[in-house]
């Protein structure tokens, strides 16, 4: 390994600049990003420019094949994330692959196996859990104040909240709508603070009662209702091998108000988790003392300037210290095999068992 670590960057987008090439730039010390490959010429050339990146690419695998990289960023929409991890993995690069890590539940086993028999590390994007809230909440949680927590409702609700760019509303790139988009991000808080429970079964129901209407107002830019193939509102019933449930709801388009947040119901007490809030202002508890109730706002949540640049420096600060991946693959397998559930179960009308196997 050189002295600074060598990163790639596969699909230069928007999460790709926002995000993880800003979390690289900020630990120049650690390591340098040495290529970019975009399918869009011009794209990585404008992420290259911004970032001083030396080199582009359009076939990532001429970039793997040339730079001898230590890590790279998947960072393409969800259909192209299996190959270009699968690759990186096997030509012995650490990966930190965007989320949801696939398509469905059979593509995370091929990433999750590939990553295993090479012994690279393979990072799930959820950067949700890095947010001083919620980093907050699983300290609380590990000490045991909220006892066994065994109930949560997970909302990921958008009112018109339809993205305009990229290919989210197009299933056959996506796997799916607000569901596997967002409905990711707050399930794998829920799951994290819960101690990752092994899923059973799952039940659920997906419409596009709102997103296909011309009509309709969206604040997130416009776009082809033609091209509106996934649904816009999904909710989901899980079942965990500890007993626990969680009941989980996701839009893009719905009629209500647009909570991003999880409350957990425990044996001892109870606490809603807004991971983006600002200040204080992520985490209620509720508890009770000498019969007295009581809504509680803790005054210290520690300040994450960004939870995205952090999970970059974590992902970093694992391949250089020999960690286990600080946001494994298998979890990332756990999230598709229950959305895989959650949308069968929406056809059949029957619940389904959920396979994490790999
Ligand atoms: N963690 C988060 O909060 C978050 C937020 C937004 C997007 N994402 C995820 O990031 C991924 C990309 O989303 P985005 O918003 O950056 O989309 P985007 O459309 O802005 O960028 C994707 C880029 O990938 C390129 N691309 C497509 N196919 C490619 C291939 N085979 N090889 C190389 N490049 C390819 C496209 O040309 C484009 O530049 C998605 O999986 C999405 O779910 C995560």
């Amino acid at each position: 390994m050189a002295d600074k670590l060598r990163i790639g960057i596969i699909g230069s987008g928007g999460i790709a600049q926002g995000c993880h090439m800003k979390g690289y730039a900020s630990i120049p010390d650690l390591c340098e990003i040495v290529a970019v490959s975009d399918v869009n010429p011009e794209t990585a050339k404008q992420a290259a420019e911004k970032f001083n990146v030396p080199t582009t690419y359009v076939d990532y695998r001429e970039m793997l094949a040339k730079e001898n990289l230590d890590a790279v960023s998947v960072a393409t929409p969800n259909k192209y994330h299996l190959q270009p991890t699968v690759d990186a993995l096997e030509a012995g690069v650490n990966v930190l692959c965007e989320k949801p890590l696939g398509m469905n539940a059979d593509e995370c086993r091929k990433m999750c196996r590939t990553a295993k028999d090479t012994g690279k590390i393979l990072q799930v994007g959820l950067q949700s859990r890095f947010n001083g809230p919620s980093k907050w909440l699983k300290t609380y949680i590990d000490a045991g104040h909220l006892g066994d927590v065994y109930f949560a409702r997970a909302q990921a609700l958008r009112r018109r909240g339809v993205p305009g760019w990229g290919v989210f509303i197009e299933k056959d790139k996506q796997g799916g709508g607000p569901l596997i988009d967002i409905g990711v991000h707050i399930l794998d808080l829920t799951l994290y603070l819960m101690g990752y429970p092994k899923p059973v079964s799952a039940s659920g129901k997906a419409w596009d009662h709102l997103g296909k209407n011309p009509a309709l107002y969206n604040s997130w830019g416009d776009y082809d209702r033609d091209k509106f193939t996934v649904e816009d509102f999904a909710v989901g019933l899980i079942k965990f091998d500890n007993g626990a449930v969680i009941s989980l709801e996701s839009s893009f388009m719905s009629n209500g108000p647009d909570p991003f947040s999880t409350h957990l119901y425990g044996t001892k007490a109870g606490a809603t988790v807004t991971p983006y809030a600002p200040g204080n202002e992520g985490i209620k508890l509720f508890t009770e003392q000498d019969r007295l109730l009581m809504d509680v706002t803790p005054a210290n949540i520690p300040h994450v300037e960004s939870a995205h640049v952090d999970e970059v420096k974590a992902f970093v600060d694992a391949i250089l210290h020999d960690k286990p991946s600080p946001v494994p693959g298998e979890n990332g397998l756990i999230l598709n095999a229950i959305f895989d559930a959650i949308y069968a179960s929406s056809e059949s009308g029957k619940e389904q068992q959920v396979d994490v196997s790999f």
